[in-house]
Formats: structure tokens, C-alpha cells, sequence
């Protein structure tokens, strides 16, 4: 039976083992066994393409501004987790960063320094109207990003319009919403 790191390898780099074992795959390897023992499937659905969805967004958007690009990505993947573990969204920027922060120590991945600027992001990624720092932005943006490129015929939501506006001017993106 081929484990999870295998599976991938033979996805994305044709067997080729070298270079695949990293934080961010060791980090994934965790968030999978949470979400593929939801219970509910559709949530579970959500939880699949949220997560990697933001986590990817939050790549693209890190190199774009020079951040780091491996935590950014950390990041994304964890920050909902708290909503789909414990199916309630209540207060989840807060149990996501505390949730985060365990996740982070129990596998001994970061740094205190990098688990402290994960655990800012994710808790302030809700704040989408105030501005935080150049790392946590990119949490707040990599968020609105995925959920309007879900599928782009969807209308853009009301409080994301100009957040979304923004990333496609900074992208080079000239469409008006
Ligand atoms: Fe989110």
C-alpha cells in the first residue's frame, strides 16, 4: 500500500523521491487524517478545497510580495481547521490560531518565532476591512482569493469586492468587477 508522501510523488514528480519531504507535505500529511475522518461529506468536500485552495493562493500571493512563502503556506492550510474539526464556525480565528499553535509544537515544524507570526495571521484573518501586517495580509487576501475563484461566475461577495479589485490590479488583472 503506498503511503501518503508516495502517492504525491508519483502525481506531481513521476516517482521521483528527492525534495518531497518538507514542512509544508509533513504539515499536509497531519491535516489529511483530520479532514478525511469528517464525518460529513460535503463539509468534508469544503474543508478539502478551502484549505489547499487558500494554502495555494497563499503561495502565489507571498512570492508576488516578497513574504515567505513556505510559512504563508502553512498557514493557509491551517487556518479554518479549528471550523472543520470542530464543525462550528464560532470564534474560529481564535481556535484555529490556538488549534494551529498545538498542531505546530506537536510536531515540532516551527520555529517560536514562526509559530508566533502563523498564529498572528490566522488570528486576525478575519479582519478584512483593517489592515495588518504584510504577512498577515497575505492570509486575509489568499481567503477572499479562493472564494471568488471557486468558480469565477459566481458573483463576487459585497465585503470581498474590494479586496478582490485589488488583487486582480496588483495581479496585472484589468477586469472591473
Ligand atoms: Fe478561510
Amino acid at each position: 500500500m503506498e503511503n501518503h508522501i508516495e502517492k504525491i510523488q508519483k502525481y506531481l514528480h513521476n516517482g521521483r523521491t528527492e525534495d518531497m519531504d518538507n514542512r509544508i507535505e509533513g504539515l499536509r500529511k497531519y491535516i489529511d487524517e483530520i479532514l478525511i475522518n469528517m464525518n460529513d461529506t460535503q463539509e468534508r468536500r469544503c474543508g478539502y478545497l478551502h484549505l489547499y485552495g487558500v494554502s495555494q493562493a497563499c503561495a502565489m500571493i507571498a512570492l508576488k510580495r516578497n513574504q515567505d512563502v513556505e510559512l504563508a503556506t502553512i498557514a493557509g492550510m491551517l487556518h479554518d481547521l479549528y471550523s472543520y474539526k470542530a464543525m462550528n464556525t464560532e470564534n474560529h480565528t481564535e481556535h484555529s490560531a490556538v488549534l494551529a499553535r498545538q498542531i505546530l509544537e506537536e510536531l515540532s515544524l516551527t520555529t517560536d518565532n514562526e509559530t508566533d507570526l502563523i498564529c498572528s495571521a490566522i488570528r486576525n484573518h478575519s479582519s478584512k476591512a483593517t489592515t495588518h501586517s504584510a504577512f498577515d495580509e497575505v492570509l486575509k487576501d489568499a481567503d477572499v482569493l479562493q472564494h471568488c475563484l471557486y468558480n469565477p461566475l459566481f458573483p463576487v461577495m459585497e465585503h470581498e469586492k474590494c479586496r478582490f479589485q485589488n488583487l486582480l490590479t496588483e495581479f496585472g488583472i484589468s477586469p472591473t468587477l
